[in-house]
Parts: structure tokens; C-alpha cells; sequence
């Protein structure tokens, strides 16, 4: 079988990694891959967003089956661009994947489907939003509309802050046209649970739950990134919780998907708070997380390509959905300087033990090196039958990956460890 995958970054890299273990696969494309990717797929260099230029390679290449991998692509419709050329699809059309790509959508989905999540207010006029934020409770939340690379979301902890990330987004569009209209919610507070599930629009298996660790700094502090380092499983996802996010959430979203005619297949990701009244969807994702993919995969016991092909074909009632019972650690290292300006172009290198566990997120192949093209350059995931053995060992390992000013937090797995005890 011959694979065809779109993106390339860190998920990407896991998700090729899983895949190869099928032996029915023969070859893997990535569309565009990286130059770590390279060293596990055959890289073409035609961009995630690039959808005619894929639908033509698929075609010509004699694809049997695509994964779509990042959000953009999937908001653009690049299933169904791909669906309509006979090849089949892991990931949702362009009319499911919105769950995503508004949060005017998801917030308004959630209301008319009673599924619990943050209150809130949506305006187009910025000086009702100004007005609104006159007396709306501090500290408030403040989500541009449209995709914004996961950083169209501000935290505003006094009113002027909430002023003026209202004016930047609608006025000074430091988000472009996603922040054109706001979505004004409800601060909630509690411990934040990432779970990924795999649906085929009538039944759903979530994957083993995560954490993942969103500021640059030690202890939650500094600038947001798109994720420093994750483990999984999630200790606040407990059994008691479980059950709850399934009745109260994940089979309602199903459910609310289907009634809007909008049947969600693929992996549908619940960013889930568990606050004092219960888990609330924080935000949905149309797709596998990143780097959350890369602890919750390599726990996967079944074969990924067999359950992503259940979604399409609707057989995953059927289809076994297995993780090991083991703990998993991902610590990335990113560029110095990230999420604001860093340097690229250094040589990265890796012990061969280093880079048996190590997806490469932000690598780019120069005159057959690799040196670092990205922010984040790479995941290094362990598991281990303790969380503390994982964290301990994808630390080590992550030694083992060497470039010019690689940065690191250093409390990966701390919070999950204290709340084990
Ligand atoms: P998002 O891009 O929607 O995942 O938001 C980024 C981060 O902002 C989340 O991971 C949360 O930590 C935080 N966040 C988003 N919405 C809320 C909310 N209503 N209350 C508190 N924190 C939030
Ligand atoms: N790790 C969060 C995300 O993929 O959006």
C-alpha cells in the first residue's frame, strides 16, 4: 500500500513511525515531510496547503490512502478534494473540520447541544465588545474567531488587558482576519486534559489521555508555544472523569455533528478542563495534537492504519483500539529564542539511540545535514511502566539530541508526578 501523508512537523513524523510498523505498507509520501521525516518517508516538496498540487501527486502517484494531517489543509477541504479523486481519507471534510476552524461554530454548536463548556459572548462591532467588557467578570478570556496557529487565544487578568487585546485583534488585527470577530468567554480553572479520540461519525474510541505543557518556561510561566512537552495518561483523567467527558461530551459532539449534517470522521481532539462543576471543552481540534501525538501513539498497540482506514470505511464499532498500559514523556527542544525570534540553520545531531525515540518537528536537510529550520526542532518520547521512569528516561534520551542553543523545559511530567502522589 502506498501512503500519502500531509504535513510536516513532530505529529507528522509519530504518525509515519506508527504507520511503518503495518507491513502491507510499501511506501510513505509527505507532503511537504521534513528533512527528519525524510529518513522514514519519501519527502515531496509541495506545501501542507498546496491542495491541487496534492490532489495531482496523489493521482499520479497511485496513492491508496491519504492522511491530512494539520488543521489548514482540513479547513480547506483537502478530504474532500482527495475523496473526490476516488482516494480515501483519513481526517474530516471541510464542513466537519470547521469544529476547528470557528470557535463562533464550536461555541454555538455547544450551546444548541447542551455539551458543557465555558460561557460566552460573540461580537463582530468592537465597541460592543469594549461596552461588553465594561462589567464582564476578570479574569476574562478573549479567542479570535479563525484558525490562528493555536495563539488566537488571550488571557486577559485585568480589564485594560482586556481592552486591549479586544482593539489588537479587531482593529490592529495582530491576528488578521480570524480576529476580526471575537469570542469573549468565561475564565475557567482547573487541571487541563488533552484526549484525542478516533470516531467514524456513529462510534467513539478515545485514545489514552495526555497533558501537554504549553509556556516556554518552568512551572507554566513565559509565552505560550504550541507545546513544550507532553505525557500521557493524564492523572486527572480519571475513571470518574472519563465517564463523564463520554456521556456529557464526546457521544453528544458526535451526536451534534451528525444533526448539523456534518459527520465527523477522523481524530477529533477534546481540550478539556476539569473544573470544580465538571470537564468543559476548552476547544476542539479537527485532528491529531501536537505534541500530544507524539506520547499517545507510540502506546498504541493496535495497528494505526487499520483503525484510521475503520473511520473511513465506518467499521471502527468493530475495530480494536488497544493501549499498552505504560506511561509515555515527550520533551521537545526547541530553538533559543522561541516563540519570539530565534536563529535556524544549525547542524543537529543525535546518538543512534537518541534517534530511535526522536520525531523531528523543525529539521530541514542541507547539503545532506540536518540543521534546525523551526522553533521547535524535536519531540524525544520514552515510555516506561511509571510515569517518573518515563519522565527520567525521555530526559536522558533527549541528551542525546545536540543543535546550537537547544532549549528545554525542565519540569516536563512534574505537575502529572504530583498529582499521582
Ligand atoms: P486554545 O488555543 O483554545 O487551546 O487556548 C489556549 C490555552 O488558553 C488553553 O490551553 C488554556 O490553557 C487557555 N484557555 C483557553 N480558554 C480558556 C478559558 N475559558 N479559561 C481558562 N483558560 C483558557
Ligand atoms: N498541542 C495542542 C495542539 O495541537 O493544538
Amino acid at each position: 500500500m502506498k501512503l500519502l501523508i500531509v504535513g510536516g512537523g513532530g505529529r507528522e513524523h509519530a504518525i509515519i513511525k506508527s504507520l511503518k510498523k503495518n507491513p502491507e505498507v510499501t511506501e510513505i509520501f509527505a507532503a511537504p515531510g521534513n528533512g527528519g521525516i525524510a529518513a522514514d518517508a519519501t519527502c515531496v516538496a509541495i506545501g501542507a496547503t498546496e491542495i491541487e498540487k496534492i490532489e495531482e501527486f496523489a493521482v499520479g502517484n497511485g496513492i491508496d490512502y491519504a492522511v491530512v494531517a494539520p488543521d489548514d489543509p482540513l479547513v480547506l477541504g483537502c478530504v474532500d478534494a482527495l475523496e473526490a479523486k476516488g482516494i480515501p481519507c483519513f481526517g474530516p471534510r471541510a464542513n466537519a473540520a470547521i469544529i476547528e476552524g470557528s470557535k463562533v461554530f464550536s461555541k454555538n454548536l455547544m450551546k444548541k447541544y447542551g455539551i458543557p463548556t465555558a460561557a460566552y459572548e460573540v461580537f463582530e462591532d468592537m465597541n460592543a465588545a469594549l461596552e461588553y467588557l465594561k462589567t464582564a467578570p476578570i479574569p476574562t478570556v478573549i479567542k479570535a474567531d479563525g484558525l490562528a496557529l493555536g495563539k488566537g487565544v488571550i488571557i486577559a487578568m485585568t480589564r485594560e488587558e482586556a481592552f486591549t487585546a479586544v482593539r489588537d485583534m479587531m482593529e490592529g488585527g495582530i491576528f488578521g482576519k480570524s480576529g476580526s470577530r471575537v469570542v469573549i468567554e468565561e475564565f475557567l480553572e482547573g487541571p487541563e486534559v488533552s484526549v484525542l479520540a478516533f470516531t467514524d461519525g456513529k462510534v467513539v474510541k478515545p485514545m489514552v489521555s495526555s497533558m501537554d505543557h504549553k509556556r516556554i518556561g518552568d512551572n507554566d510561566t513565559g509565552l505560550n508555544t504550541g507545546g513544550m512537552g507532553t505525557v500521557a495518561p493524564n492523572p486527572y483523567y480519571t475513571d470518574a472523569v472519563a465517564q463523564r467527558c463520554m456521556e456529557e461530551i464526546f457521544l453528544p459532539t458526535i451526536a451534534a455533528m451528525n444533526a448539523e449534517g456534518r459527520t465527523f470522521r477522523g481524530c477529533l481532539y477534546f481540550g478539556l478542563m476539569v473544573t470544580k462543576d465538571g470537564p468543559k471543552v476548552i476547544e476542539y481540534n479537527c485532528r491529531f495534537g501536537d505534541p500530544e501525538t507524539q506520547v499517545v501513539l507510540p502506546l498504541l498497540e493496535s495497528d494505526l492504519l487499520t483503525v484510521m482506514q475503520a473511520t473511513t470505511n465506518g467499521t471502527l464499532a468493530e475495530t480494536e483500539v488497544k493501549f499498552a498500559q505504560k506511561h509515555a514523556c515527550c520533551v521537545i527542544l526547541a530553538s533559543n529564542g522561541y516563540p519570539t525570534a530565534y536563529k535556524k540553520g544549525f547542524p543537529i545531531t543525535m546518538t543512534e539511540e537518541a534517534a530511535a525515540h526522536t520525531y523531528v518537528a523543525g529539521g530541514k536537510l542541507q547539503d545532506g545535514v540536518l540543521v534546525t529550520s523551526g522553533g521547535r526542532v524535536t519531540g524525544t518520547t520514552a515510555i516506561a511502566d511509571s510515569l517518573g521512569d518515563a519522565v527520567k528516561e525521555a530526559y536522558r534520551l533527549s541528551d542525546g539530541v545536540r543543535f546550537e542553543g537547544a532549549y528545554r523545559r525542565s519540569d516536563i511530567g512534574r505537575r502529572a508526578l504530583q498529582a499521582l502522589k
